[in-house]
């Protein structure tokens, strides 16, 4: 199966293990929305990745079975195949592939053990059949639970936004836009730099690299409450950093940051012109910038023309236990 992907994106690199087939996606599709997944069959991995807000849940935090709370923002899984250095908001998943036991199996997600999972798919009256459709004869393995739900997430690709109408000579940004467009870039010389760019790298809207944006005040390195990228590496410096999110489609997945601390684009823009919070491993591209009301507001005007209305209803990426047809 060939994937849809607009020019202007570098391809997807797709693991030699598991080329994407009409089946295996299908497939991927109908486990992603399936509660049957978590321990007490309450919780599908849609319940905190929802279409209709790019795949985010809209909770500060994301609520799992039982409603027990986790620490982190859901991320979004639009364009989720590109993100090859490191999957979540530290980085600790290589692959989609690898990533997949992690919300089934944590406590505060799904709660399952493989082993129940797959004692469950292979007694199931459908399934059986499905992944035998999707990877040949013999009992529902792992491999083939997390393959499929890999092949589904390489298919979530988002192009669709006035953004990419402007890059494509389609449409027009408003002169707002515009101006938020060139504070974004640092592009216009009678406009301040904004430096949001060098992190927010377009097509996809980050660079995928670690960094300390100043959200959080500490004494020193050892004081993060949540560690992020340096849980993971052991190293010191690493400490505060988190991936840099993608900002396609940001206008419908607040709350922001990797706990949801800000409710609104206002209170991000706001926390950027001030510079944040002092820290020896912030980066030098977040200090105090000279932007006043209408320049944050075109920034923020500028955001909103990244939201994709067209891969948010893409019946593709729907349900398929509410929408029998597809
Ligand atoms: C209880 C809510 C919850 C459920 C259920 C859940 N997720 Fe997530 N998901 C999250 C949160 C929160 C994060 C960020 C966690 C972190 O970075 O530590 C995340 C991150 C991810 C990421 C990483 C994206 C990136 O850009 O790094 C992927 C991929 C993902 N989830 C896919 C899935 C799949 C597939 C399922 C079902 C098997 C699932 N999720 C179930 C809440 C959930
Ligand atoms: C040094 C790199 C860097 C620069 C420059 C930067 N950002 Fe960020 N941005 C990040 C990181 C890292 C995060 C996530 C931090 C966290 O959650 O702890 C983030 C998070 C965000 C978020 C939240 C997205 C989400 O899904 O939660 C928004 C919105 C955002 N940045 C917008 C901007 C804007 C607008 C600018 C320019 C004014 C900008 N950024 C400049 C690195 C950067």
């Amino acid at each position: 199966m060939k994937l849809e992907e607009p020019g202007y994106f570098v391809p997807m690199a797709i693991p030699a293990g598991n080329p994407l087939t009409e089946e295996g996606v299908a497939l991927g599709r109908r486990l992603f929305y399936d509660p049957i997944l978590s321990a007490d069959s309450s919780t599908s991995c849609a319940s905190c990745h929802r279409q209709e807000l790019a795949f985010t849940d809209g909770r500060a935090v994301s609520t799992g079975l039982e409603g027990r709370s986790g620490t982190r923002n859901a991320i979004s899984l639009a364009n989720v195949g590109y993100r090859y250095k490191g999957l979540f908001w530290d980085g600790r998943a290589a692959s989609l592939e690898e990533q997949v036991t992690h919300p089934i199996t944590d406590a505060r997600e799904m709660g399952n053990s493989w082993e129940e999972l797959l004692r469950v798919l292979n007694n199931h009256p459908d399934y059986p059949q499905r992944f035998e459709a999707a990877f040949g004869p013999g009992p529902v393995t792992r491999s083939q639970v997390e393959r499929a739900l890999a092949q589904f997430q390489r298919t979530l690709i988002s192009s669709g936004s006035k953004f990419d109408s402007v890059l494509q000579q389609k449409a027009q940004f408003s002169e707002q836009e515009e101006r938020g467009f060139h504070l974004f870039f640092d592009s216009r010389a009678d406009l301040p730099m904004a430096e949001c760019g060098h992190c927010h790298l377009d097509p996809l809207f980050t660079n995928l690299a670690f960094e300390n944006n100043g959200i959080e005040a500490v004494h020193g390195l050892e004081d993060f409450p949540d560690r992020g990228r340096g849980r993971i590496t052991g190293r010191l410096t690493d400490n505060g950093k988190f991936r840099v999110p993608s900002l396609r489609n940001v206008a419908l997945t607040a709350p922001y940051m990797h706990d949801g601390r800000f409710r609104t684009l206002k209170e991000v823009v706001d926390h950027y012109a001030t510079g944040g919070h002092r820290a020896v491993n912030k980066s030098a591209n977040v200090r105090p910038l000279r932007l006043n009301e209408q320049h944050k507001a075109d920034l923020i005007a500028f955001l909103h023309t990244l939201t994709d209305t067209v891969f948010i209803a893409d019946p593709r990426f729907s349900d398929p236990f509410k929408n029998k047809q597809q």
